[in-house]
């Protein structure tokens, strides 16, 4: 349990500085409860909490974690430099409150991609040690054939790594697709490994994470959503 300041609860929701959240609250565009708050030293207790600011309702949250469908063309650097980055998709204020995608995806691969402001969930995430599966559909160019499912199960090696690579499973869809799950997540991973097998990914989407998959969420390219606990607790 813990109560804050409604100044303090808007800025570390990431509406802005303290200063410009306090002239929100003066301005009267906050309400909890159907009832506009003006003084901004008003103190709340932040389980639960819900709030309207400019009449749309926002739920405290100490932190958020978020499940983007990833559109193509998009880059997860919170720098991109030729494509628009994924954090323009989602409203402004998780910008603010230091949002990041927990690891990366291609620009040119969409799908399943987790974002966050928990310091402590992104570095578990992205531990190589956690060994969390991830699901990936891929195109190929060339006809895919058992020897190419062989190979990428029993394991090829890629350049600059010191042992060969294997998929935890692979399985063929379609004549050019296949599903892949891997374990670790280095550079480029799926690509290198097709390639490695002697084929060329010409389209890749990350289906799910853990157990948590795309289908379940429901999200169109573009889409994201608040995880809730047990959305949270697929990714173990
Ligand atoms: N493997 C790749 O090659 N690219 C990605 O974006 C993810 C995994």
């Amino acid at each position: 349990m813990s109560e804050l300041s409604l100044d303090r609860i808007l800025q570390s929701q990431g509406f802005g500085s303290r200063k410009w959240c306090r002239q929100l609250i003066s301005d009267g565009e906050v309400a909890i409860g159907g009832q506009v708050i003006t003084d901004f030293k008003s103190a709340f207790e932040t389980t639960n909490l819900s709030f309207t600011l400019f009449e749309e309702e926002w739920l405290y949250r100490e932190h958020v974690y978020i499940a983007l469908h990833k559109p193509p063309n998009m880059e997860c650097s919170r720098k991109p430099s030729h494509h628009p980055g994924v954090l323009t998709i989602l409203p402004e204020q998780f910008s603010w409150r230091d949002v990041q995608p927990v690891g990366r995806l291609d620009h040119d691969t969409t799908g399943l991609l987790l974002l966050s402001d928990d310091g402590a969930f992104i570095h578990a995430q992205s531990s190589p040690k956690r060994h969390v599966p991830k699901r990936y559909l891929a195109t190929t160019f060339d006809p895919i054939n058992e020897k190419l499912i062989a190979q990428l199960k029993n394991g090829v090696q890629l350049h600059d790594e010191p042992a060969p690579l294997a998929a935890i499973s692979c399985e063929q869809i379609g004549e050019h697709q296949c599903e892949i799950i891997l374990e670790q997540g280095k550079y480029h991973q799926v690509k290198r490994m097709l390639a490695a097998a002697g084929n060329h990914c010409t389209a890749l989407a990350r289906i799910a994470i853990g157990e948590l998959t795309l289908q379940h969420l429901e999200l169109e390219s573009g889409e994201w959503c608040f995880l809730e606990e047990s959305e949270i607790a697929l990714l173990r």
